[in-house]
């Protein structure tokens, strides 16, 4: 089974957890790009939902689908979020922001009654930090708050870290859906989530980060043994 399957595996079971009549949050990236396929093919069955997109790509995708959409101020409470991850560690601490939705899929998870994670095997870490953690920072004096960011992360890791401004195709800075940019710090392990988490908050100039603590209730993983369910 490829990365792939795996991926469409876990999206298509995630997609037998909506009822008629929910309010859902729909996550961004290839794996939600998946889900969001599936729950296409659960609305032209006849599968009435209302779903409220992370992404400006996801509420393109979903609204091609004929999926019924709404904003967040529109519904402001839903019943489900499902979303893909960069990294799930102990505890379904997950790593999020590879693909620039950070801000908006934290605020729609936030409003939700539950989140569940969807992603292939790979995603499962022992440790969080392997991957890269995305920061979203405000452009403007954004080299001042780069230079906060790598000095709290500095304390943390006990060396300096590699934070790189993410850049967009064209090589200028990527630009969030909020009109943000990302910097991406390479850490290599976080041993303490919630306290870094916290931590990056109360930086000046930081609008969010991809750390998401005591969010998901439950993870489906896509394995070579079929979608494992983990809580
Ligand atoms: C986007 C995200 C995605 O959920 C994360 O990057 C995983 O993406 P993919 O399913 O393509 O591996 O957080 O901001």
């Amino acid at each position: 089974m490829s990365g792939n399957d795996e991926k469409r595996a876990a999206a298509e079971k995630a997609a037998l957890l909506v009822e008629p009549g929910m309010k859902v949050g729909l996550g961004t990236g290839s794996t939600a790009a998946l889900l969001v396929d599936a729950l296409g093919r659960r609305w032209t069955e006849g599968l009435r939902f209302l779903a409220v997109a992370t992404s400006e790509a996801t509420h393109r995708q979903a609204e091609a689908l004929g999926i019924r959409l709404a904003t967040l101020d529109e519904e402001p409470t839903l019943d489900l979020t499902i979303d893909g991850a960069d990294e799930i560690g102990p505890g379904l601490a997950l790593v999020k922001g590879g693909g620039g939705a950070l801000l908006r899929e934290k605020l729609v998870a936030a409003a939700s009654g539950r989140m569940v994670v969807i992603a292939d095997a790979s995603k499962r870490v022992a440790t969080l930090g392997r991957f890269p953690l995305p920061i979203e920072i405000m452009p403007f004096g954004a080299e001042t708050t780069r230079r906060r960011v790598a000095s709290l992360l500095e304390a943390e890791a006990g060396r300096p870290v590699d934070l790189s401004l993410r850049a967009g195709k064209d090589g200028a800075p990527f630009v969030t859906d909020g009109q943000h940019w990302i910097l991406d710090a390479a850490l290599g392990r976080i041993a303490d989530p919630a306290r870094l988490a916290g931590s990056l908050k109360s930086v000046l100039g930081v609008v969010e980060h991809g750390l998401f603590v005591d969010m998901a209730e439950a993870a489906l993983i896509g394995t070579p043994d079929g979608v494992m369910e983990e809580t």
